[in-house]
């Protein structure tokens, strides 16, 4: 069944929206719990995304129980894992290799099937296998199965990761968790996320300093034991929320965050010209009748994040003058522009430097070409003329709860058909 969004020029929205646990936080906390040998986890504030059901889907094939109620999940982890990861999840969701550290950490072994067939240390995941290397793993591709084995324990160690990559990071933090001695790791990513794993697996009896900073020390344990956790707070999904008061000239309050988090977007809305007020864990936005231009760089934590872009875009389409957006994250993340454009956007792009200025949006038919490329259109249409549809939800439905559900309480003429 296929379905898709309708969305109205409207009012300006007005309310309050309360955010859920964050998509990037909970993946990566869910691979960890992998750790917890023999034991269980109990996560609290799991936001229902069709990735998390992914994740599930990744441990349960290896051989974890889950079970999800609400917002509460349990995960029940056997004495013996299966090593191989499914090609079909991981071909649905990058973030399923996640799996892998803890894999070779508590079993020895790892496996995933790329698809395609990767060349180790290409691009994807060479900094990954590097670290992995570097903590006493043999890594070998046959027939496009990357494996990664190691006898007896993964040994501590100094690793330089060279780019602050967040996969990598929290992947060889699950690994040395488990390792023998004590492993450093050096230029790794600084997403508050990085520091909700650091959290959980310390909440599990690991011993992790440093994550938040670019240097992360872990202290090699035996075992872990259980523990409740309750999910950082979803930046992203808050950031969008901003754009959305910001961009229709309404006034929302974006309730359970951490405002500190969302610093590098607040940073670019204030001068853009959108009035914020910051409580402790809620952020008040004003929007405004006109914005000014801004230039606007994604890059690792704390610069701007790459998963905002494409909501920021919509929204510099409302500012006087000419704003650049360079995106230096990921080479293809300009795909939407396209779908902008069939709405009137003139957008222009220069390798990796969009130019926008002021334009009037038209309502049209658009598809989404990644999940928060979806967000971006949704809120280019609340600006549009007319009705824009909005195909391709499969995309937005990976890391937003209840978006529809959540606008049309705000105040957006929006609905979902299905077909
Ligand atoms: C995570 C987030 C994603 C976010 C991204 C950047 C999750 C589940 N996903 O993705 O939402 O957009 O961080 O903030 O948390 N790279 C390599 N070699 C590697 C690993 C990465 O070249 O071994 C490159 C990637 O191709 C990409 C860049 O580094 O161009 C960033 O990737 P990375 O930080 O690893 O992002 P993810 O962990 O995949």
């Amino acid at each position: 069944m296929s379905e898709y969004i309708i969305v109205q020029k409207g009012n300006p929205l007005v309310g309050e929206v309360q955010i859920e646990g964050a998509k990037n936080a909970v993946l990566p906390i869910m691979a960890a719990s992998l750790l917890a040998k023999g034991s269980s986890v109990s996560l609290e504030r799991v936001p229902l995304l069709t990735d998390v059901q992914t994740m599930a889907a990744v441990l349960s094939n290896l051989g974890a129980r889950v079970m999800h109620s609400e917002n509460n999940m349990e995960i029940m982890i056997p004495e013996k894992l299966q090593t191989q990861t499914p090609e079909h999840l991981i071909s649905k969701m990058r973030a399923s290799i996640l799996v892998m550290g803890a894999l070779l950490t508590r079993e020895g072994k790892a496996s995933v099937v790329m698809p395609g067939g990767c060349a180790i240390g290409s691009r994807p995941l060479d900094i990954h296998l590097r670290g992995f290397e570097a903590l006493g793993a043999k890594i070998q591709l046959s027939h496009g199965v990357i494996e990664a084995s190691v006898v007896g324990r993964l040994k501590g160690t100094t690793y330089n990761l060279g780019f602050p990559s967040v996969g990598a990071t929290e992947n060889l933090m699950i690994a040395a968790t488990l390792a023998e001695g004590v492993t450093v790791l050096q230029g790794v990513a600084r997403e508050p996320e990085i520091i909700d794993l650091a959290n959980f697996l310390n909440a599990m009896g690991a011993k992790i300093h440093g994550a938040g900073t670019d240097i992360i020390e872990i202290h090699g344990v035996d075992t872990l034991h259980e523990c409740q956790y309750e999910i950082l707070s979803d930046r992203i999904e808050a950031g969008t929320f901003m754009v959305a008061a910001a961009i229709t000239g309404g006034d929302i309050i974006i309730k359970n965050i951490v405002p500190d988090h969302l610093q590098p977007l607040t940073s670019k809305l204030q001068q853009i010209g959108v009035e914020m007020t910051v409580g402790t864990d809620w952020i008040g936005v004003k929007g405004m009748p006109s914005y000014r231009a801004v230039d606007i760089k994604t890059g690792p934590h704390p610069h701007f994040p790459t998963d905002m872009q494409s909501q920021m875009l919509a929204l510099l389409l409302c500012c006087e003058g000419v704003s650049t957006l360079t995106e230096t994250i990921f080479e293809n993340r300009f795909m939407h522009i396209e779908q902008l454009n069939h709405m009137g956007a003139q957008i222009t792009v220069d390798a990796n430097i969009a130019i926008i200025t002021k334009q009037r949006l038209h309502g049209m038919r658009v598809k989404a070409t990644d999940l928060r490329s979806a967000a971006g259109l949704v809120l280019a249409g609340l600006i549009a003329d007319g009705e824009t549809k909005i195909e391709q939800l499969h995309h937005l439905d990976r890391g937003y709860v209840d978006f529809v559900g959540k606008l049309q309480k705000l105040g957006a003429t929006i609905s979902r058909i299905e077909r």
